[in-house]
């Protein structure tokens, strides 16, 4: 999939595909198209944050809406008590807001997101698992810590600095090195064939003809046809392997290992001593093996190619970035902005400062609104003893007089408090 160059739609349920073969996602959810733009792994971080976002959005319209229908009904009451239509008409206009707010769905999540994504790369498909591996070379600390987990039909391209114990790592692997904490094993089907960095046979003086006769057991027909398709001329097979170049004695160690039945190819900078005709032909040879490739190399054009996995090497450690060399190369440039933990750990500072000002602004006015309502409360009492008063004294011409102006006067005064109470309830909701 990852060769065609075409448009393609895939329905599938297996993630480690998705994982590899995808740049975008559509879920089908509730009739609804839910798009992501990136591979599975992105799919499950941004699914996670989507419905957390959703949650606090929802909760947060929920509190307005909450607050807003208090306010209208409470709003309500007064304007009963007071038989005030101004006072009815602006609780009316808090409802038909409430009506026209746009309103989040609540969000609901399906099964169990995390712990699905926990078991991924635990499974018997493991074939290389290493774990806490450390190897010193006297003073200086190779690799301190690495983990490293292989499975099967990964494509996997190791890069990093030079010494930054690449090689190490795939030594300590073939068992060619040994840890100095932790532990490598390969998995129990698994059948492997490495391409050394630095290839050397076992007896440099025997012919290329004879290395192949004597490793693979062949006649020697046989083997010059199968040194014929790795391009060793016939008047080469009588050179000694002692005499070829870097680039000879990697396609011939190739040669032979191609020719056993292995599921693990390991290659060390397979194509730093290759001219462009060996490169390519090593980068067929590669076409037709279906296995897993572990490799080392600084050639972007091939690890573009072979690798559907980068596994960089930084401070002894390994990142894994799950897709090609472009998506690392994009990884790496967001990750650099970001300086990621730093940034993460600033960034939930502030908002955690933020909800406490926010919270304290909130509690303030909370406390001013109730101040209010109870001054409104007992203001209203006042005006109902007026009434009340007024309805006993009616024929007290100047008691009445006072009491109406007494009346009036306080009308004003709560015409104001509403006011201030509903300019309070309005900011008091802002906050949130
Ligand atoms: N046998 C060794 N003895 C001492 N130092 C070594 C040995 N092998 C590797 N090193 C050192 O370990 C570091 C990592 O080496 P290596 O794994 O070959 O790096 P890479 O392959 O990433 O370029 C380098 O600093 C190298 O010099
Ligand atoms: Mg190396």
């Amino acid at each position: 999939m990852k060769e065609y160059k075409g448009t393609s739609i895939i329905i599938s349920h297996d993630r480690y595909f998705l994982d590899k073969v995808v740049n975008r996602i559509v879920e089908i959810v509730d009739g609804k198209a839910e798009v992501y733009e990136g591979n599975y792994s992105y799919y499950i971080r941004e699914k996670q944050e989507r419905y957390e976002s959703q949650l606090a959005k929802y909760n947060q319209e929920q509190k307005k809406i909450k607050q807003l229908e208090e306010a209208a009904k409470r709003m309500h009451e007064w304007a009963k008590r007071a038989d005030n239509e101004a006072m009815h008409k602006r609780a009316f206009s808090i409802e038909k807001r409430i009506e026209r707010m746009d309103k989040t769905d609540k969000p609901v999540i399906e099964g169990n997101m995390n712990t699905v994504f926990q078991e991924y790369g635990f499974s018997g498909k493991d074939m290389v698992y290493a774990k806490g591996l450390c190897k010193n070379y006297g003073d200086k600390k190779v690799l301190d810590g690495l983990d490293f987990l292989v499975q099967k039909n990964e494509r996997i391209a190791v890069l990093g600095d030079n010494g930054s114990g690449k090689s190490t790592l795939i030594k300590i692997i073939t068992g060619e090195a040994e840890a100095d904490e932790g532990i490598a094993k390969m998995g129990d089907s698994v059948r492997y064939a490495y391409l050394p960095q630095i290839v050397t046979f076992e007896n440099p003086r025997l012919t290329i003809l004879e290395t192949v006769i004597q490793a693979l057991s062949l006649r020697e027909g046989q083997a010059r046809s199968l040194l014929a398709k790795y391009k060793f001329k016939q008047e080469e097979v009588h050179k000694t392997v002692e005499n070829l170049s870097g680039g000879e004695k990697s396609r011939l160690r190739l040669c032979i290992m191609m020719q056993k039945d292995v599921n693990l190819l390991i290659l060390d900078e397979p194509t730093n001593h290759l001219d462009i005709d060996s490169r390519e032909w090593l980068e067929s040879a590669l076409e037709d093996f279906a296995g897993t490739l572990i490799f080392v190399s600084h050639d972007r054009y091939f690890i573009n190619k072979f690798g559907s996995r980068i596994s960089e090497i930084s401070d002894g450690k390994i990142i894994d970035f799950y897709g090609d060399y472009e998506y690392y190369k994009e990884k790496k440039i967001f990750s650099r902005q970001e300086n990621k933990e730093e940034v993460r750990v600033k960034a939930e500072k502030r908002q955690h400062e933020k909800i406490e000002t926010v919270d304290k602004k909130a509690k303030e006015s909370e406390e001013k609104h109730r101040d209010l309502e109870a001054l409104i409360d007992s203001l209203e009492a006042n005006l109902t003893d007026i009434n009340c008063s007024m309805e006993n004294c009616s024929e007290d011409y100047e008691a009445l007089d006072s009491l109406y102006k007494e009346k009036v006067k306080i009308e004003a005064e709560l015409e104001k408090l509403y006011e201030k109470w509903l300019t309070l309830s309005e900011t008091h909701q802002s906050h949130y």
